[in-house]
């Protein structure tokens, strides 16, 4: 309970006062007396009109059960609430032109923001190519890393590579040796279809590879850049489901190289385990990646990332961007509560930013993930890596020969000390 105390020329009497608390750093004038707020706690009215924020603005209160009060509906209570409506139904949802209407601008936007703003209430897709089984068993066979990765219907040399290198599925050691763990690989897909542009029908390759790894999950959306944060949203929920112990999830893209060895060191060494009675339990507040604070949206309107100021105002929260995020399985699952009162938006690094600040979760920083590759001189180098969790941007070809030089070097263990010293 929050009391507030407000007196002008009034002396309080002080004898028959029940005891009230004042917060402490407030600073009173007759020793007796709280200072007048300045501001109200909860911002009731929002003053800017980007339509992102004004979605959020509404969720924000409707979702806070000190302002909705007893159940009461904050519909018609104030002028600019505006309101997403989902049926919540796989397939049922269509594109709703009475969007436009929110964006002064809509007609000037590039088609992928138009796209995006007219399905954005949508989040809902049946899943076409499901794996229910792949966490299924006794906790021994809960996955420890879950690495799962976004790539497109067409991307078949990135994924194969991914699986004959970083992303092998199985009982994997740390580079420091010690105990095995199991990892396993998932690849997020979505439909890629004659509206994206002319592509050839894969429809049957893609089931042929399905059944042979067991390792794609498919969604019955668009596969787009700016549809891209509801892989993260359907995955969240797909884990939900069915592989909801899994200790950690790598999530990135196709074109990155990670060293999982390396990884599976760092979890062990960094201590994100506490103990839970007499069980050991990751924390639920640990994320990590290449930490991007005070970013501004990018107003360049022929760019990629171009967001216009009437969808969007105001910095982006911290959030882990370029290719890789490491966060824990029970992270993942307050992601996946907190996500449903966050309205989408078009980037996922930044939408995760967004659904972190609002679990009061801080990305850690790790100058182990490379966004922006290495010094070019220093990329054909081995040695280079040894401090290397992921880096971006690798080929196919690129992931099989660096794969192969890092397990070279890391067979002469003891040597490696020698050879960093050597080389680099
Ligand atoms: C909320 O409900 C309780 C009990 O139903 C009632 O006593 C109280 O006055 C209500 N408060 C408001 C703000 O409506
Ligand atoms: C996302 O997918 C939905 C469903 O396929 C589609 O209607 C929408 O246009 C897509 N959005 C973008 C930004 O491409």
């Amino acid at each position: 309970m929050v009391s507030v105390f407000v007196a002008i020329n009034y002396s309080p009497p002080l004898p028959q006062l029940p005891l009230h608390f004042i917060a402490t750093g407030a600073s009173t004038n007759s020793g007796a007396l709280a200072s007048h707020p300045v501001r109200p706690f909860w911002n009731l009215r929002l003053d800017d009109g980007a339509l992102w924020n004004r979605l959020q603005h509404t969720w924000d209160r409707e979702h806070n059960p000190i302002l909705r009060g007893n159940g009461t509906s904050s519909k018609g209570q104030s002028h600019d609430a505006i309101h997403l409506q989902d049926t919540g139904k796989t397939g049922a949802c269509k594109q709703d032109a009475a969007w436009a209407s929110h964006l002064h601008d809509f007609n000037t936007l590039p088609d992928q923001m138009k796209d995006f703003v007219l399905s954005m209430h949508c989040r809902h897709y049946a899943i076409l190519v499901d794996q229910p089984n792949l966490c299924a068993g006794q906790e021994s066979t809960t996955p420890f890393l879950l690495m799962a990765i976004k790539s497109q219907v067409g991307n078949f040399e990135n994924r194969q590579a991914i699986r004959e290198t970083w992303g092998r599925s199985g009982w994997i050691q740390g580079d420091s040796g010690g105990r095995r763990w199991l990892v396993r690989t998932v690849f997020l897909l979505a439909r890629q279809d004659t509206e994206t542009g002319p592509h050839p029908d894969l429809s049957a390759l893609l089931k042929l590879e399905s059944s042979t790894h067991k390792d794609i999950l498919q969604w019955d959306f668009k596969d787009t850049f700016f549809n891209l944060t509801l892989k993260d949203v359907l995955f969240w929920n797909w884990l939900s489901k069915h592989c909801s112990h899994v200790h950690f999830i790598f999530k990135g893209d196709d074109d990155v190289f990670v060293r999982t060895k390396a990884l599976l060191d760092y979890f062990n060494h960094v201590g994100v385990q506490k103990t839970h009675g007499n069980k050991m339990k990751e924390r639920d507040d640990f994320v990590v990646g290449d930490v991007i604070a005070n970013a501004w949206p990018n107003r360049q309107p022929d760019t990629k990332y171009y967001i216009p100021e009437s969808f969007y105002k105001g910095t982006y929260p911290a959030y882990a961007g370029g290719g890789g995020v490491v966060y824990t399985g029970a992270l993942a699952l307050r992601l996946q509560e907190v996500s449903r009162w966050v309205s989408l938006f078009p980037i996922d690094d930044v939408y995760l930013g967004m659904c972190l600040q609002r679990l009061r979760v801080s990305p850690t920083h790790h100058s182990g993930f490379l966004t922006f590759d290495l010094p070019e001189d220093l990329r054909e180098k081995p040695c280079a890596y040894h401090n290397v969790l992921l880096v971006h941007k690798r080929t196919p070809k690129e992931m099989l020969t660096l794969w192969k030089e890092l397990q070279t070097l890391s067979s002469g263990l003891g040597l490696v000390g020698l050879i960093i010293a050597w080389c680099c």
